[in-house]
């Protein structure tokens, strides 16, 4: 996809074509291609637009309806924010009472628009000709908002009278592979960060970020969405509501659920120390794990006597929940049996078990070998959870209670 297709896409006879495609089905795009190649069409323009067609399709998920009017390339779409998410960003800048926001990494543009949806300005800047092209066809029903094909780093902020700047750098190579080390995004961490010194700052990076890589005097917020940890939030100056102490990143966490957005915040001395197993086992959400706040999710959840299984894996258990919103994915205890293949099979083959949701941590195992080596058979369905009960290896056999929100293994 190059700038040309883009113009080709949004000129009237490219914007007729995607308007009239049915919706995207791969078995029948061939044959869709031949046709509107036999009807004149030139074959790049089919082309772009049956790619456009197919990343409409796969961007509904993060999108919703609006993917429906945008344009796509398939790396923008795999690094764009999802719309809820962008959503929060957007209100905080609002929330402080900022007006004009620089997006200097705006890909395909999902942040800008979101910002410029709450009535924001926003300049938005991407270096990439061709993503430039899309978020500019992106941004055009806003008029507070504008694209500039520039690198985001030369921007001259105080001449646009930019108030706070946002930033999401590519952590991904050239070949899509994912990277971490935070000095190798583009731009590099560091000289984001160097922008706070002077505006209210706001930057996504990546949630497996370690605690001690985090600049002081900043708020960190590990963000997930329906059970997928999606990113850690840098916030500086007004933007941070949690600023930290003694020289520490503050914590928080914000986890979304359908229409649901709870946020936690780091209580200072919070701790929960491990004992015995109880009636029931909580399994934190993936933005509270990141975040190490399972001591305030614990208390936030209002459950019974919480207690770690295991002072350094991410299970809690308790003597009673009640609801546990979207914070905890909670299950009743049936049993604990010592983790060993052939008493595990012996165990479910008793009780006909055809069907295993396996959960693991702190334990070494590939949940599909394991469910290989188990040889099923029958039609039952039971929840195994691997992990390290009394410091010894063990299964404890659970059923989901109230919601099941988080991911399976
Ligand atoms: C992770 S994506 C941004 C996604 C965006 N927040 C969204 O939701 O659509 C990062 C983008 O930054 C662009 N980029 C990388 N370095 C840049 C720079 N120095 N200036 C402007 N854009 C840059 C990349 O081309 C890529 O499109």
């Amino acid at each position: 996809m190059t700038p040309e297709d883009i113009a080709e896409l949004t000129s009237p006879a490219g914007r007729v074509l995607l308007d009239s495609l049915p919706p995207y089905a791969p078995d029948l795009a061939m044959k869709l291609s031949e046709g509107l190649r036999r009807r004149g069409l030139p074959p790049r323009l089919v082309a772009a637009a049956l790619t456009q067609s197919r990343l409409r399709q796969r961007a509904e998920s993060k999108l919703g309806e609006f993917a429906r009017t945008m344009l796509f390339t398939d790396a923008g779409l795999q690094q764009a924010t999802r719309l809820k998410v962008a959503a929060h960003h957007a209100r905080r800048y609002r929330g402080a009472g900022l007006t004009h926001v620089a997006d200097l990494t705006c890909g395909i543009g999902v942040d800008s628009m979101t910002m410029a949806a709450l009535g924001l300005r926003v300049t938005a800047a991407e270096v990439d000709p061709t993503t430039a092209a899309v978020a500019r066809h992106n941004l055009h029903l806003f008029p507070s908002a504008q694209v500039i094909e520039a690198d985001g780093l030369t921007l001259d902020l105080d001449g646009l009278g930019v108030d706070a700047v946002f930033a999401d750098p590519s952590r991904r190579t050239g070949a899509g592979r994912r990277v971490f080390n935070p000095a190798a995004y583009t731009p590099p961490l560091d000289r984001l960060l160097a922008l706070g010194a002077d505006r209210p700052l706001g930057l996504k990076i990546a949630p497996g970020v370690p605690h001690a890589a985090l600049p002081p005097h900043h708020e960190a917020q590990w963000v997930s969405d329906d059970g997928t940890v999606v990113e850690c939030t840098l916030w500086a100056g007004p933007l941070a509501r949690l600023p930290g102490a003694a020289g520490r990143a503050g914590r928080s966490a914000l986890v979304l659920s359908g229409d649901q957005a709870t946020q936690l915040d780091e209580q200072p001395g919070a701790r929960l120390a491990s004992g015995q197993l109880g009636d029931f086992l909580l399994e934190p959400d993936g933005a509270i794990v990141r975040g190490s706040l399972i001591a305030e999710a614990a208390s936030a959840a209002g459950l019974d006597n919480p207690r770690l299984v295991h002072p350094r894996i991410a299970y809690v258990t308790a003597d009673g929940c009640a609801d546990t919103a979207n914070l905890f994915a909670a299950f009743r205890v049936v049993d604990v049996i010592p983790y060993k293949v052939a008493t595990l099979r012996a165990y479910l083959r008793a009780r006909g078990v055809g069907h295993l949701t396996i959960k693991k941590r702190g334990i070494d195992v590939d949940p599909d070998s394991l469910r290989n080596e188990l040889r099923l058979r029958g039609e039952a369905h039971a929840t195994a959870v691997l992990t390290r009960v009394a410091g010894r290896h063990s299964v404890i056999v659970v059923t989901p209670c109230l919601r099941q929100a988080s991911q399976e293994h």
